[in-house]
């Protein structure tokens, strides 16, 4: 077990109708003049953006819009929001949507604080010295973002999707009404539910701290999401259900399903990034069509935690034959990926990709996460364009 320090800032406020309270939580957190944040129209069909500029009316808080944020937020809007809250004297942005919104959110409060250009955080040339609070009103259960310290945004020149990472950013708090996420496409729930997974699957494959504690409340919380996962295909508006998942996805990005661990994996998620940058695919599908390919590729390396995955988490019996039940986990994860309807391959992702663009991905990879990934197995270059070559094959 590693020392580890865990640090949860956001004020979390969870249930029907909290997003009511959007006003008073702005205010307490010293809001005067608030930039909204939002993508590209579900918070404006379903009448939350309204409730919320009317619950901000009501404290007497004035503010300014940016919709427009898309899934894989790009860099251009990050500067036109730096822009607007600079012009407007911005001085707490509230984000309305899903991860896309809240990160693009935090990269303009990162632009907004700091001087220089913003995206040299995510080229990690440079550190934040601040952020401008940030509070979420989250409508889609899936990246974590309303508890993480994560930005995760693609600069449209290169086609490059980096995260930038630093607890100045988490949100000040998350306001989480499991009712509206009733409006996501059975799709987006879907790669929501995977995405939710991977945090903690990131955290539980490695080789090094592993705590029973920690590995308990991981295998709960992904057990809890495969069967709420599964209760929703059939009944998407199961108020318990999605509240049960808004919840995991919260805490499995928040650090609570790594404590004691040496930080986890991650290759999944960064050979995803790669996939996504090119690709604009939707982060969990991208995740679950990648996935097998990995675990396969690595299991060996990590051999006693995929055969506790397999029996802990995918319930597979203990036959004695540690790899034939580690594989057996993996095939029953990949089997539930497809009964939600996510893809395990580049072509169920609806891709083909050539070998210069796996080798492209493979030399992005290795230079946004500068060098080697990995703690299952550790991942080199060489590694990374195996383990996509599987993908696509
Ligand atoms: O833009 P709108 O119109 O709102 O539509 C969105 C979008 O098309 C839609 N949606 C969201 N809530 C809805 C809804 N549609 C109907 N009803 C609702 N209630 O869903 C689509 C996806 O939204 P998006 O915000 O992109 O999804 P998600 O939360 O999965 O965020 C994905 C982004 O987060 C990054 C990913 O890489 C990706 O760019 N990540 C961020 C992390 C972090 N900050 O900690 C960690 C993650 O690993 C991840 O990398
Ligand atoms: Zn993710």
């Amino acid at each position: 077990m590693f020392n580890f320090t865990y640090f949860t800032p956001t004020e979390v406020f969870f249930g029907k109708g909290t997003e009511t309270q959007a006003g008073v939580l702005v205010k307490k957190y010293g809001g005067k003049k608030v930039l909204i944040h939002y993508g590209s129209g579900s918070v404006v069909r379903s009448g939350l953006l309204g409730r919320v500029k009317a619950s901000l009316e009501e404290q007497g808080i004035s503010y300014v819009e940016l919709g427009g944020v898309v899934p894989n937020p790009v860099l251009s809007l990050v500067y036109k929001g730096i822009d607007l809250a600079k012009r407007e004297g911005v001085d707490f942005i509230l984000a309305v949507g899903g991860g896309s919104v809240i990160d693009s959110a935090k990269a303009i409060g990162y632009g907004v604080a700091n001087e220089g250009d913003v995206w040299d955080l995510f080229e990690h040339t440079c550190t934040a010295k601040a952020c401008l609070p940030v509070g979420t009103i989250l409508t889609i259960a899936a990246a974590g973002s309303e508890m993480s310290m994560s930005s995760v945004i693609t600069k449209e020149e290169g086609l490059k999707k980096r995260a930038y990472d630093d607890d100045l950013s988490r949100p000040r708090f998350a306001i989480m009404n499991p009712e509206l996420t009733v409006t996501l496409p059975d799709y987006q729930t879907a790669c929501g539910c995977t995405d939710i997974l991977m945090h903690t699957m990131e955290r539980y494959f490695t080789n090094g701290g592993n705590m029973e504690i920690t590995d308990s409340i991981a295998e709960a919380l992904m057990r809890t999401v495969i069967s709420n996962a599964r209760i929703l295909k059939n009944d998407p508006k199961n108020y318990d259900a999605r509240a049960e998942i808004m919840w995991a996805g919260s805490l499995s990005h928040n650090g609570l399903t790594g404590c004691g661990n040496d930080g986890g994996d991650f290759a999944t998620h960064m050979l995803e990034h790669e996939v996504g940058g090119l690709y604009n695919v939707a982060h969990g599908a991208g995740l679950a069509a990648v996935w097998g390919s990995w675990a396969r590729y690595v299991m060996k390396d990590c051999l006693p935690r995929f055969k506790k995955f397999a029996v802990h988490v995918m319930g597979i019996k203990d036959s004695g034959d540690d790899e034939a039940v580690a594989l057996k986990g993996i095939e029953a994860l990949e089997g539930f990926f497809q009964e939600i309807g996510m893809p395990i391959s580049f072509k169920e992702l609806g891709i083909k990709a050539s070998e210069e663009d796996l080798a492209l991905m493979a030399k992005k990879c290795v230079a946004a996460v500068g060098g080697t990934q990995g703690s299952a197995k550790v991942l080199t270059e060489p590694d990374m364009i195996a383990v996509y070559r599987m993908a696509n094959a």
